[in-house]
């Protein structure tokens, strides 16, 4: 990695993120932080994990494995190394240490919460169960640990249709994204699987915002327009979908697609990746960001490497981590038989 190499894969970036933080002065002085966070992930035995939607400097610079949450998972409970960097937002975190929890797990974002994740707390999960005796309880790993530990299974956005409708219980109560939720309940028709399902009411702040007008509107404009959705959007984006997927499942279409015109519904900066990694694709329409991904910065990568505070590690509560692995493990078992 040099500043020319880091500059030439910034100037590829029109979308999600701004001009002047791409430009060869802004590399020129992170450069000194990048190296100096390298030397300190090799002396402590660290390694970065960094989800798609974190600032392409981190992606660039200093992450060493960068994918969606099922694929982050997996990357936290395989490695070697003793220490584990996650930019991304806390709920990863805790599954990587629910994961893995031998290794040091740290989270250098300021703000590294999830709508989703903050909108179902234990003991709304405990008081549902009793109101609903005989569901199987299904939760998006976009929850906290304490959650997971009340549920039986989690999916994440890569397996949700297939955990759903796999699962050996006709009654579930998924838990707590509302409008994946009613996409479980669509899908789950499209597919004549017959399941009473229940949804909570949480949304993420970003894919809700995204309205079927502008599908309609860039297809009018667009005639080779591809429409990738993440499936945290509601139901009348769905419906007008060409493709449906997590981050790296979306990836992975783009990837495999190099002509026309995409529009992608999701957080920004997945968009970002693939304008720097599949240069040529042609992305119109518009995205949103989210502010709790976009709160890791590569100068908090340095601060909790250097000076971690006992409040950047992550720690997972006794009585919790036995009952939230297995709700973690549940989801690995199904979605990979
Ligand atoms: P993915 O697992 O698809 O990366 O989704 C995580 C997320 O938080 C999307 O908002
Ligand atoms: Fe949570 Fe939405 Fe941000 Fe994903 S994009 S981390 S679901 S708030």
């Amino acid at each position: 990695m040099t500043v020319d190499s880091l500059y030439e894969k910034f100037n590829l970036i029109q979308f999600g993120e701004m001009p002047e933080d791409h430009l060869r002065s802004v590399c020129e002085h992170y450069f000194p932080i990048i190296n100096e966070i390298e030397e300190l992930k090799k002396q402590t035995n660290t390694i970065v994990l960094a989800h798609s939607y974190v600032k392409s400097n981190i992606i660039y610079a200093v992450a060493d494995y960068v994918g969606d949450s099922y694929e982050l998972s997996k990357n936290a409970r395989d490695a070697d190394e003793k220490r584990i960097i996650f930019a991304a937002v806390r709920f990863m975190g805790e599954t990587a240490k629910i994961l893995s929890p031998d290794k040091e797990v740290l989270i250098p974002g300021t703000d590294p919460a999830c709508s989703l994740a903050d909108s179902i707390t234990a003991e709304d999960v405990r008081k549902l169960k009793k109101e609903n005796p005989g569901y199987a309880f299904l939760c998006y790993i976009n929850t906290n640990a304490d959650v997971k530990a009340e549920c039986d299974a989690c999916v994440t956005s890569s397996n949700v249709y297939n955990i759903v409708e796999k699962y050996p219980s006709d009654k579930i109560y998924f838990v707590p994204d509302k409008l994946m939720g009613q996409n479980v309940i669509d899908e789950m028709e499209k597919r004549g699987v017959k399941k009473d399902i229940k949804v909570w009411n949480g949304t993420c702040y970003v894919h809700e915002e995204y309205d079927a007008s502008l599908v309609d509107a860039l297809r009018e404009k667009y005639k080779d327009l591809s429409v990738l959705v993440h499936p945290e959007c509601g139901p009348s984006v769905l419906e007008k979908a060409d493709f449906v997927g997590s981050t790296s499942q979306l990836y992975n279409f783009v990837k495999h697609q190099k002509d026309g015109h995409f529009l992608m519904l999701t957080e920004c900066g997945l968009i970002s990746r693939i304008e720097a990694e599949l240069p040529g694709r042609k992305f119109v329409g518009s995205c949103s960001l989210c502010k709790y991904m976009k709160s890791n910065t590569l100068e908090g990568i340095l601060r909790v490497l250097k000076n971690p505070t006992p409040s950047d590690y992550v720690q997972i509560d006794i009585g919790v981590q036995d009952r939230a692995l297995k709700c973690i493990n549940r989801m690995f078992e199904i979605a990979e038989s």
